[in-house]
Parts: C-alpha cells; structure tokens; sequence
C-alpha cells in the first residue's frame, strides 16, 4: 500500500447524514477514480462533525452509512486506506501542536467558520474556529501530495499550507506541501432553488439539494422543480445560474460538454432539459444505492475494513507524530 513511487491522495467527508450530489460531483466521484495511480487514504471526518451539535445516535449511524457509501462508490480497501478519522487518534494529538502554529488572525479570515458561525449563532465554539488546524493534521499526518476536494475547501488547504510552511521554517523541514486537487467542472455544484449560492444538506430548503440516497421519484420531482428563468434556451452563461447549474450537473455525469449539451436540447423546452438531467443523476445513483444497502447490511464486512484501515492508517500517522513530537521539544521516554 506504501508505495514510495506513487504519489499520496488524502481527502475526507464529514458523517452529517447521507451525501449531496455536491459531494459526489465536486469530491467523492473522483477518489476511486484517482486510487489506481495514487497511494490514497480517505477518511470519514467524524471529529469536524462535532463542531456542529450533533445526536450522538445519529452521528454513529451516518459515520457507518458514510463508510458504506464510500465503498459503494468504488473506493477499494485493497487499493485505498478507508478509516475513521477518530479512530487515528494521531489526529488530534498533531492537531494540538499545529493550533500553536496557527494564527488567530489566519483563522479569523476563514469564510467557512464566518458562515457558520453566523448559521449556529449559539455554538459558536473554539472547535468551529480551530477546525482548519485539525484538517491541517488530517493532512500533514500522511505527507499528502494532493488532496481532491471541492472549491469550498480551497482555502483550508492554503492554511494547511501556510502552517507547513511556517513548521518548516521554524523547526527544520518536516512537512510535504500539499497541492489542492479540484476538478475544473462541477467543483461548485449551487443549489437547484437559489444557484448562486453552493448545494449544501444543510439547506433548510429540501428542493435546494438532491442526497445520493434520494429514490429516483424524488430526483426527478427534486430537477423538475429547480429554478431556471424564462427564456427557455440551454444555453451556459453568468446570465443564467440556473441552467448553467444544471449543465453542470449533466455534462459531470455523462461526459458532455457545455457545446454538445446546448446541441442535445436545442429547440427544446426546460421540461426535456430537466428530466434528461434527473435521468443521469438516477442512472448513476441506482447502481451505488443498490451497492451501499448490501455494505451496510454486511456489518462485519465493514467493520473489517474499518479495523484494517485504522490499523494501516496509525502506523503512518503515529510515524509523523513522533517526528513532531520531538522536534518541538517534548520529552521522549
Ligand atoms: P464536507 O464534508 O463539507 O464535503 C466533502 C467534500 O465535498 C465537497 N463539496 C462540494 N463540491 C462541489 N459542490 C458542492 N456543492 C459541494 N459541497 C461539498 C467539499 O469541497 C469536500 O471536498 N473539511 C472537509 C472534510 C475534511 C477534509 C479533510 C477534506 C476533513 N479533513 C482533509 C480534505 C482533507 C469538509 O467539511 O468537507
């Protein structure tokens, strides 16, 4: 699994219930693709989810579902390490000394903890404001040469940067510089109800976002009802949000260009437009939904991939630790 000769991938998703065809398009799609050529761990951020209140209950259960979907995508545990990002405690012992080389400053910029921060007026915690320095370890951990991630996580990555830089430059080289790896279509997939602004299933509009878990009658109900404009032409432009939003969507899941798509539904009404596009994010969730019941319902299956992923992934981490660990100065029995 260690190959020296490939290059390292690491990315992460947080368990806050089932995942949005945001996720799958901007990050998720794209990691079992990358893992034939890269050396690649993925991981279920089940830490991160905590800045959010969360029912204990419920965060057990999606972390599992969160898993199974993973592998259901067709990350393979013989290619890809796939833990639980709780289980390498390695990650909040790195995570500690990196907050002390990050600047409150630095993370005050971060527009995420702004939104947030904004959306959980009443749980604004030091969590939600330290969270890049923790993503900063889940990275830096494995020496990650690229991480696949959507638009949204760019700028974590930049500080993820600037604190190896500055570790580098403070004790002696020790870090990677890891580069962020974003697809140039669908890195930002908006919402269907207000396409200026990223699908999230945080949304408190359900029409705004489409789960990997949705049936096929509740995709379609879900496209048919999202929000265009009125001059009914497929045609991509900043005029037109919506429409582009959806080309979007089309052209990741079926290959097509914006040029061959505006070709496909010329003359045709939104109407055509908008099933054809259900119909591709149905064709390629119907295969998945049906793999991920299977996992879930193979406990120990799962569980043995988690064990063995847990384990692979320690041993690289705890490595890296202890590299730390001695060059701040703390003692070593
Ligand atoms: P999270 O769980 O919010 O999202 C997981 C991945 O999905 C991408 N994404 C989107 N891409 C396109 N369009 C959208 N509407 C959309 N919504 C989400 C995100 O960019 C992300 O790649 N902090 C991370 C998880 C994490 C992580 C890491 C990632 C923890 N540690 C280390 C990379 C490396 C997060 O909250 O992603």
């Amino acid at each position: 699994m260690e190959n020296e000769a490939k290059k390292r991938i690491l990315s992460g998703i947080q368990p806050t219930g089932s995942f949005t065809l945001g996720n799958y398009i901007g990050a998720v799609r794209n990691w079992s693709s990358l893992q034939t050529d890269f050396d690649s761990l993925y991981m279920v951020a089940d830490l991160h989810a905590l800045t959010v209140r969360q029912n204990p209950a419920e965060l057990r259960r999606h972390t599992r579902e969160a898993a199974a979907m993973l592998l259901a995508t067709g990350i393979d545990p013989q290619q890809s390490i796939l833990f639980i990002q709780s289980h390498v405690p390695a990650h909040t012992q790195l995570s500690w000394i990196l907050s002390c080389n990050t600047q409150f400053g630095d993370l005050s910029r971060m527009t995420q903890f702004k939104d947030k921060s904004a959306k959980h007026a009443d749980n604004v915690n030091a969590g939600l404001f330290t969270y890049p320095a923790l993503m900063a370890a889940d990275i830096l951990l494995y020496n990650a040469d690229l991480v696949p991630v959507g638009a949204d996580q760019k700028q974590h990555l930049e500080m993820t940067r600037n604190v190896a830089q500055r570790f580098n430059n403070l004790y002696s080289p020790t870090f990677n510089m890891p580069e962020p790896y974003i697809s140039k279509t669908g890195a930002k997939v908006m919402s269907l109800q207000e396409p200026d602004k990223k699908m999230s299933k945080s949304d408190t509009n359900v029409n705004g976002f489409v789960l990997m878990t949705d049936d096929a009658d509740t995709i379609l109900r879900r496209f048919k009802r999202a929000v265009t404009d009125s001059d009914g032409i497929v045609r991509a432009g900043d005029d037109k949000p919506g429409v582009t939003n959806l080309m979007t969507i089309y052209g990741s899941l079926t290959g097509k260009d914006f040029a061959a798509i505006e070709k496909e539904f010329e003359g045709q009404g939104y109407g055509t437009f908008k099933e054809a596009v259900a119909q591709s994010v149905i064709d390629t969730f119907t295969p998945i939904q049906a793999e991920y019941s299977r996992i879930l319902e193979d406990k120990e299956y799962l569980d043995g991939v988690l064990a063995e992923g847990a384990q692979k992934a320690s041993r690289i981490a705890e490595r890296t630790l202890r590299k730390v660990y001695k060059k701040v100065g703390l003692l070593q029995l």
